[in-house]
């Protein structure tokens, strides 16, 4: 475990909070002290320290953010602090190449996933471990609270671990032919579900939509998932009407684009239509967002079978499945 002082990072710089916190999530780090420059700053990791305090502190090394090695020398010189023991980084130096290590971890996964047996993939135990391994995204409420045997990185899956295990359980079961999701950022989630659906029909089709690309690992998971096709740039519009047995919503968070994503898709699918981050309040300001959304889809469809996978219900990410047969 590496013990750090941060140094001038900004309460605004998610992004690299976020790998911190993986990081420290893994027990590879500890922030003993945070050097900020701004009195108004807030602290991040409850460690605010003066300079001088921070460099008493035993540490192996300093983490700087938004300057240069020289400049952080030149400060600590001149408030005579001796430089030449210090170990200064950016944080690039202190990640290495743990999330290329993830990515081809990621594949490892896949690979099993494809590989398991019915009864392995029916165990949720071995389905968690399995999905903790191939590593979800850092958001502040999962990694404050870090659960055992999940790690987290910045490729990981934009999902609540357990929300996230449930839904595959689930997913698992279905024989289908011709899936689409819209939304697929890094295509993290799509590898998981498009190997679980293929697991069942080698002639599947699963279509990832996306108006950018930002997929990592494609050419080297449709080696192993052929059924994954990239579908970018392009919206639900460029597939209005069409008909799959799975549909999962994930794109654009306004009310008026769920809806539409629904009309173009969603209400053609023949055995699921999934939306996430159906409790996702943060989207409240666009026009109600995907909570009111769902709200009316599920008073829609109250002939259906409705299913919800939530470990935040009401408050938090949630996935709401229209069951249509
Ligand atoms: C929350 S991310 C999807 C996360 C992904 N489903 C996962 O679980 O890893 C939302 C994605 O939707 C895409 N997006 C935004 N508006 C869109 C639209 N109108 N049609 C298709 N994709 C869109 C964004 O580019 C982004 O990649």
């Amino acid at each position: 475990m590496k013990q750090i002082i941060t140094w001038g990072l900004s309460y605004s710089d998610y992004d690299s909070q976020r790998e911190l916190y993986s990081l420290i999530a893994d027990g590879d780090v500890e922030v003993v002290a945070e050097v900020k420059f701004f009195p108004e700053e807030e602290e991040i990791f409850g460690r605010r320290s003066s300079v001088e305090d921070a460099f008493n502190q035993p540490h192996d090394m300093v983490v700087y953010f938004g300057v240069d090695e020289a400049d952080v020398r030149a400060e600590l010189e001149k408030l005579g602090i001796p430089t030449e023991k210090e170990v200064l980084g950016g944080l690039g130096s202190l990640i290495g190449d743990r999330n290329s290590k993830i990515l081809s971890d990621q594949v490892k996964v896949i690979k099993d996933l494809l590989e398991a047996s019915d009864r392995q993939i029916a165990d949720r135990e071995w389905l968690f471990n399995k999905l903790g391994e191939y590593g979800f995204f850092p958001f502040f409420k999962l990694v404050k609270k870090p659960q055992t045997g999940v790690r987290y990185s910045s490729c990981g899956i934009l999902q609540v671990p357990d929300e996230f295990v449930d839904f595959c359980l689930y997913l698992s079961k279905l024989k289908c032919q011709k899936a689409i999701e819209v939304g697929v950022y890094k295509g993290s989630s799509s590898y998981v579900m498009a190997a679980l659906l293929y697991r069942n029909n080698p002639d599947l089709v699963y279509e990832m939509v996306d108006i950018e690309d930002g997929l990592v690992n494609y050419d080297e998971i449709s080696k192993l998932i052929p059924a994954i096709r990239k579908r970018i740039p392009n919206t639900s519009a460029d597939f209005k009407g069409q008909e799959y047995d799975y549909c999962f919503i994930d794109a654009d968070h306004s009310y008026g684009a769920v809806m539409e994503d629904y009309r173009n898709v969603g209400q053609y699918a023949t055995k699921l239509t999934v939306f996430h981050d159906v409790f996702g309040h943060e989207y409240d300001e666009l026009d109600g967002g995907t909570v009111r959304g769902w709200r009316e889809l599920k008073e829609l469809n109250k002939d259906k079978e409705i299913v919800e996978f939530s470990k935040f219900p009401d408050k938090w990410m949630g996935i709401g499945v229209i069951k249509w047969m």
